[in-house]
């Protein structure tokens, strides 16, 4: 079979180098791509946001499946055109991709279906607004209702840092994502995130992994898309993970079908581990990047049946669980590689040597996300996150020192990483 991925991150990559792995399939094409997974197959220079051109490569490539990397599309009703044509589609529909483009949207899915999650308020208007603070103790949340490029949270320490921050997006500060804004109860613990594959009847959960958001080391500074990950996560235990997928996963999905929004592809779910059990931070309605790239390293077995489930859908419980990856998930960890000043602004265009040297290092394989080729040959930065170093090994431990082995083998002086990656499981030694 062929397969269009449509995306140009670390995690399309991760995707379509794990789906060409699979021996059902044949072709990969990516759109736009990048130049490592140009390496796996062609690539169509057409934008994630221009749905015509995508509808148009569609029928021009007639693939077999359709899988949707970023949330940008499937908020802008990519899956709907692609399926209303016929396609079998991996992402949900736009009706369902409210469960990351509204927190309006989710926060009431959760409290409608009784999903545990932080106390909140939706609000439009700055009186409303103080009156839930004055509810709460510090710190406060602050959420654009919006999409805004993962940037839409503001944790304010004090009081009067949350009213400024209130006062400021409802005034426009985050255009028009932040017209609505949802306030919520702080949360305590460890995060973690849970990936739950499913057809909108039937799940399949994938091992837990753990993000780290801040871009400097011990967690501290700007929030960015991520900065490292590993998997599995130890903070989800056996027992925590049934938990997650009884009282969020499943009753989630279940109400996205009762409101008329059925649920196909993946679901991430944004856990925080609190005292008193799991508890949803956030949806998105897409994997995360670079949660991603170390599911699709670690897992031994063949992702494409159990992708391939998910998009057609009508399969009995005990048919959709045999299309589980079989073979058990290696401990895996990536450590992203930045350009200076991410996530502010940065430089574009400087060279980055040793790609080859590290991706020939035992179980280290480099993912690419905002590279390009330049004309002599040369590999390029064009982005914020630019590779995601990544490698499998026995433990976790091994697999940190892989990915930093990785690391150093490629040379980039404009850029940086974050070396702590891990931090809360590594043995110090
Ligand atoms: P979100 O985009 O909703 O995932 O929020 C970004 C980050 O803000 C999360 O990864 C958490 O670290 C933090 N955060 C969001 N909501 C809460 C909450 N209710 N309590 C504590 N931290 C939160
Ligand atoms: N790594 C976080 C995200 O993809 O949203």
């Amino acid at each position: 079979m062929n397969i269009l991925v449509i995306g140009s991150g670390g995690r399309e990559h991760a995707l379509a180098w794990k789906m060409k792995q699979s021996p059902i399939v044949d072709e990969i094409w990516s759109a736009p791509g990048n130049p490592g997974m140009h390496e796996i197959g062609p690539c169509f220079d057409v934008k994630i946001d221009d749905n015509d051109a995508l509808e148009k490569l569609a029928l021009q490539l007639d693939p077999d499946l359709i899988v949707i990397g970023p949330e940008q599309p499937l908020a802008n009703g990519l899956a709907d055109r692609l399926r209303a044509r016929g396609y079998d589609v991996f992402g949900p529909n736009a009706g369902a991709a409210q469960i990351e483009a509204s927190k309006g949207f989710s926060k009431d899915i959760m409290a409608k279906y009784k999903i545990p999650t932080a106390a909140y308020r939706r609000v439009t208007d700055l009186a409303a607004g103080k009156a839930f603070l004055d509810t709460l103790t510090p710190p406060y949340v602050l959420k654009a209702d919006g999409l805004y490029a993962g940037k839409g949270v503001i944790i304010a320490e004090t009081r009067e840092e949350a009213d400024a921050a209130l006062a400021g997006m409802l005034s426009g500060s985050m255009g028009s994502a932040g017209a609505e804004v949802v306030i919520e109860e702080f949360m305590h613990g460890e995060e973690a995130s849970v990936f739950a594959l499913t057809d909108g009847e039937n799940v399949v959960l994938l091992p837990a992994a753990q993000d780290h958001k801040r871009v400097g080391e011990g967690d501290t500074g700007k929030n960015t898309g991520g900065m490292g990950a590993y998997a599995p996560a130890p903070v989800v235990t056996d027992k925590l993970m049934k938990k997650v997928r009884d009282t969020i996963v499943i009753p989630t999905l279940k109400g996205m079908k009762a409101e008329g929004h059925t649920y196909q592809g993946v679901l991430y779910v944004g856990l925080m581990m609190t005292d008193t059990g799991p508890k949803v931070v956030e949806y998105n309605c897409r994997f995360g990047d670079p949660e991603c790239q170390v599911l699709m390293a670690g897992l031994e077995g063949d992702i494409v049946p159990l992708i391939l489930a998910c998009s057609t859908g009508g399969m009995s419980a005990s048919d959709f669980a045999q299309m589980a990856p079989q073979g058990g998930f290696q401990p895996t960890a990536t450590v992203v590689l930045a350009t200076k000043g991410y996530p502010d602004a940065y430089e574009k265009g400087s060279v980055i040597d040793g790609v080859s040297a590290a991706n020939e290092l035992a179980d280290v394989m480099v993912f690419h996300a905002g590279t390009d080729v330049r004309d002599d040959g040369a590999l390029v930065a064009v982005g914020g996150r630019v590779l995601n170093v990544t490698a499998s090994a026995q433990n976790l431990d091994q697999a940190f020192d892989s990915a930093y082995s990785g690391v150093d083998a490629i040379k980039w002086p404009e850029g940086f990483c974050r070396r702590d990656i891990g931090w809360r499981v590594r043995q110090k030694s």
